[in-house]
């Protein structure tokens, strides 16, 4: 009998995490981790010093990502995750932070660990393409 996913289908996901509240409390913890601790520094230096834009811009992408409103485009136009970090130089060693971050705020706020498992395994696959198309980026610039 063939098992049944507990996410990624519909927005099992958007509502596991509880739905826009849940969102936007996993995106503030997010960037409050990568703001106070030592290891986030060289992550959270790239990021411009009012984080308020940022925090609603990611918040809306992972509503939409997660199955739930696709209120990003509304909001501020038409998105291509890799594209918006090309300017970047993003290094195997910042993906992990990323991804680190990430899972110590899904931790932090008591989800449950095959959730967060599940998620992470996710968002590694656009964190993936965003490093590929910066280094592609970069080494063109370089040439
Ligand atoms: C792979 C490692 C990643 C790094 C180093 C990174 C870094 C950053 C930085 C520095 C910004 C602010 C850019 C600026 O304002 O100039 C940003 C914005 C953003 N990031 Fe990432 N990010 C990563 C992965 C991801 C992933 C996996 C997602 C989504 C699945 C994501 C979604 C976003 C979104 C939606 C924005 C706002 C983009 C915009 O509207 O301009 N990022 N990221």
């Amino acid at each position: 009998m063939p098992s049944t996913p507990l996410y990624g289908f519909s927005d099992t996901s958007y509502k596991t995490i509880g739905e826009e509240v849940g969102v936007r409390a996993l995106v503030d913890r997010f960037y409050s981790i990568m703001a106070s601790q030592r290891d986030y520094q060289p992550l959270f230096n790239l990021h411009p010093a009012d984080l308020e834009t940022t925090k609603d811009k990611l918040s809306r992408f992972l509503m939409g990502w997660m199955g739930g409103e696709r209120t990003y485009q509304t909001a501020y136009g038409a998105l291509n995750i890799p594209m918006a970090h090309a300017h970047l130089d993003v290094t195997p060693a910042l993906v992990d932070n990323w991804l680190n971050c990430m899972r110590q705020a899904l931790a932090e706020l008591g989800h449950d660990a095959k959730f967060s498992d599940y998620l992470i395994q996710q968002l590694a696959i656009p964190a993936e393409r965003i490093r590929l198309v910066s280094q592609q980026h970069q080494n063109n610039h370089q040439s």
